[in-house]
């Protein structure tokens, strides 16, 4: 068969788009390093300031902070005055790197170093298709997905996601019984608990170490409870009138089996709230989407690996819309909605059990 010309414009315009790709992972290696001693706080609150100014002001090794600074320069996140030899980090910059909102966008790159430590797994697991088991991750990972996540649940679980069930506010306000499925550290559960006091909630999850955080998190709390508990073998004595599920089926070893369990946990009428990447089942629809390689990454590097190490089928990160909705179908809810990007990266699945 005849080979294609090489077509040199195509070839070019690929290399461009790799240096891209070079100068993003290069910048994301010295966007964490930053954000790990403190550089941007810092910088954030002063004016223009030279190397050694910045150094002093955060106790850093000055040789080390210019080279830093080399980086984010030419990355273009820290402007640069060169007749002064000053940096400064423009407030925008800083609103986006800084601070403990949704906007600060460094816990995104606090993935990166996790991912980059079980890489060897990772790829092993390419030749034997076995996955790669939550252990890899700890003790890192609990830790990591509290502080990714917590600022987002603080400005939106009761704004925006337990908005959208209709009248589910008055009935957590009157008194209900509600789980968390994999729950983390439970700051959802702590969330929900305070609002509503007569409302009470339990969160499960596998992992012991994230529910003896959440335990001590959530002390004192009469009406909160914290249960070391496999989702997939979940039975409740007696139903929940809600459950939520924050960013915790798709990466589960039986997600069908978790879905069917939630559903038969739920009393007639009740409701299942959960939250999950936003992204749809078809490859084709993603590309081009903001962050789309992003979820592939991850997908890759967490969620479908550790599916898959756990027997799983491995759904991935962007399992997407068609797909969780088919299967929420049927397990056995008959009513879905969907709100599709209720935050910059997730959805939102509203399903009812029949009366
Ligand atoms: C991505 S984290 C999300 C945690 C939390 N909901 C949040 O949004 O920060 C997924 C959680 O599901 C838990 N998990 C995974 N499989 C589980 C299972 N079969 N039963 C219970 N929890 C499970 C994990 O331990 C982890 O804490």
């Amino acid at each position: 068969m005849a080979q294609a010309e090489f077509d040199r414009t195509k070839a070019r315009a690929f290399t461009q788009l790799m240096v891209r790709h070079l100068e993003g992972a290069a910048v994301s290696v010295m966007l964490e390093v930053g954000r790990r001693v403190g550089l941007f706080e810092a910088m954030a609150q002063m004016s223009a300031a030279t190397s050694l100014e910045i150094a002093e002001q955060t106790g850093l090794s000055e040789r080390y902070v210019r080279e830093w600074l080399g980086a984010m320069v030419c990355g273009g996140i820290v402007d640069y005055a060169a007749a002064e030899g000053t940096y400064r980090l423009p407030r925008e910059h800083a609103a986006m790197l800084t601070g403990g909102s949704t906007r600060n966008l460094t816990s995104m790159v606090e993935m990166f170093p996790l991912m980059n430590r079980v890489i060897p797994d990772v790829a092993e697991a390419f030749r034997t298709g076995r996955g790669v088991p939550y252990s890899a991750f700890q003790p890192d990972f609990t830790g990591l997905m509290d502080r990714r996540s917590r600022p987002r649940y603080d400005e939106l679980l009761f704004s925006a996601y337990l908005g959208k069930p209709e009248g589910i506010a008055a009935r957590l306000e009157a008194g209900i019984r509600v789980a968390d499925v994999g729950c983390g550290t439970g700051h959802c559960v702590g969330l929900m608990a305070r609002r509503f006091p007569k409302s009470t909630f339990v969160g499960y999850d596998i992992c012991e170490a994230a529910i003896a955080e959440a335990r001590a998190a959530a002390a004192g709390l009469a009406n909160a409870s914290f249960e070391v508990q496999d989702v997939a073998k979940l039975e409740a004595s007696t139903p929940f009138d809600l459950i939520t599920a924050f960013d915790a089926i798709h990466d589960q070893a039986d997600p069908a089996g978790v879905l069917r369990r939630i559903r038969a946990a739920l009393a007639p009428g009740g409701t299942f709230l959960m939250l999950d990447v936003c992204a749809s089942s078809e490859l084709a629809d993603n590309v081009g989407l903001p962050m789309a390689p992003y979820l592939y990454t991850m997908s890759t590097m967490h969620c479908m690996s550790v599916s898959l190490a756990a027997g799983g089928p491995g759904l991935g990160t962007a399992w997407g819309h068609q797909l969780a909705t088919r299967m929420l179908r049927e397990a056995g809810f008959p009513d879905v909605q969907l709100f599709e990007r209720i935050d910059p990266a997730n959805s939102l699945y509203v399903a009812r059990s029949s009366r």
